[in-house]
């Protein structure tokens, strides 16, 4: 009989030494993703704002690759949805910003979408730190997928804003990089 009792016990510390450990998110780590869930959902806002002011420009490649953009930022968004409730956390949307909706030029738009990536690097960045602070290993393997994933963000939102700025007003060159991001495609990793 006793030793029945004792088996209970042992099981019940150890289920609530489970709850207690690395598995269960941190609620200031749980606070952090979802805000940084709606990061992600605006800069999906944000370029859903610049390709519809490309389309109103007529610069359909461009709309094209900013409308790709959107839908990448959208599966971020569902990357951080699907680790909250792997590690047993609560997701809680709040409302999304109004993106800008007019850009002086495309340079414009493409300065304000690389400066926005800066942005967003800096807050995974942050997120890196906390989960170090916190010792949440998980997290921090969890997150190194967006580190990677910054530096390319930020490549090619510089690249294609540096080409603008070689352009300047030549149409001609305005309408070849239209034509070159129209045959952008997303990738399996990015589309996750
Ligand atoms: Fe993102
Ligand atoms: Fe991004």
């Amino acid at each position: 009989m006793n030793s029945v009792v004792f088996t209970i016990e042992i099981h019940e510390k150890n289920s609530k030494e489970y709850r207690k450990g690395s598995i269960m998110l941190n609620k200031e780590m749980e606070k952090a993703y979802n805000d940084q869930i709606n990061a992600e959902l605006f800069s999906a806002y944000l370029y859903l704002s610049m390709a519809s002011y490309f389309e109103d420009k007529n610069l359909s490649g461009f709309a094209h690759w900013m409308r790709l953009q959107a839908q990448e930022e959208t599966g971020h968004a569902m990357k951080f949805i699907g680790y909250i409730q792997t590690r047993g956390g609560r997701v809680l949307l709040d409302k999304i910003d109004k993106p800008a909706q007019e850009w002086e030029s495309p340079l414009a738009a493409f300065t304000d979408a690389l400066g926005h990536e800066q942005y967003i690097t800096g807050r995974i960045n942050d997120l890196v730190k906390l989960s170090g602070e916190i010792n949440d290993y998980a997290s921090g393997q969890f997150l190194l997928w967006f580190v990677e994933e910054q530096v390319e963000e930020e490549e090619a939102a510089g690249e294609i804003r540096d080409k603008l700025e070689l352009v300047g007003d030549n149409p001609h060159g305005l309408l070849f990089l239209d034509k070159e991001l129209s045959a952008r495609v997303l990738t399996s990793a990015q589309d996750e």
